[in-house]
C-alpha cells in the first residue's frame, strides 16, 4: 500500500489463508514421513486424521477463522513416547516446509514460539 510500505504483516495474512496453512503442514508431514528420527512414528498413526487436526490446530494458532477438532496435545502424544530429538526434528522439518512455501523469517518465529511451549505436553521421554 503507497505509504506504508513497511507495515508489519500479520500472521494469517503472511501464511496466505487457510490454503497457505494447509500447504505447510502437508509439506511439513512429507517432509517427517521421510526423516528417519519420526517416519516410524508417524506411519503407524492416521495421517488423515493428523493433516486434518495439524491444519485446524496451526489456523487457530495463528488466529485463523477455524475450530480444532483434536485431543490436547497431553493426551494426544503420551502413549508416544516422544524425546526432544524428534520434538526438534519436526521444528526442523516445519521450518524447511515455511521456507519452501516462502513464510517471511518474522512469521516463522511467531508460529515457532507458539508451538515452543507445548514441548513440555509432547516430549514425555
Ligand atoms: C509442537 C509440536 C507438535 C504439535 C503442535 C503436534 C500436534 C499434533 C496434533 C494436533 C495431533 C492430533 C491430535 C488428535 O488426533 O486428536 C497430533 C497427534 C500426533 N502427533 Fe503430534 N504434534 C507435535 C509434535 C509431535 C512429535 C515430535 C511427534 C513425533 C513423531 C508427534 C507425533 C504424533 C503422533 C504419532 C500423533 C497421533 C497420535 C495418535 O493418534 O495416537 N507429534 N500431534
Amino acid at each position: 500500500m503507497p505509504g506504508q510500505p513497511h507495515r508489519e504483516r500479520e500472521p494469517q495474512e503472511v501464511f496466505g489463508s487457510e490454503e497457505g496453512v494447509a500447504s505447510i503442514v502437508d509439506t511439513m508431514v512429507g517432509i517427517s514421513l521421510e526423516d528417519s528420527r519420526m517416519a516410524e512414528i508417524l506411519m503407524a498413526s492416521d495421517l488423515v486424521r493428523l493433516r486434518r487436526t495439524l491444519k485446524e490446530q496451526f489456523c487457530c494458532i495463528l488466529a485463523g477463522p477455524c475450530d480444532y477438532t483434536g485431543r490436547d496435545m497431553a493426551s494426544s502424544h503420551k502413549d508416544h513416547g516422544i524425546t526432544n530429538r524428534e520434538f526438534n526434528a519436526l521444528v526442523e522439518n516445519l521450518q524447511l516446509a515455511m521456507n519452501r512455501e516462502g513464510v517471511p523469517f518474522r512469521a516463522q518465529n511467531k508460529l515457532l514460539a507458539k508451538l515452543a511451549p507445548m514441548q513440555r505436553d509432547v516430549v514425555t521421554r
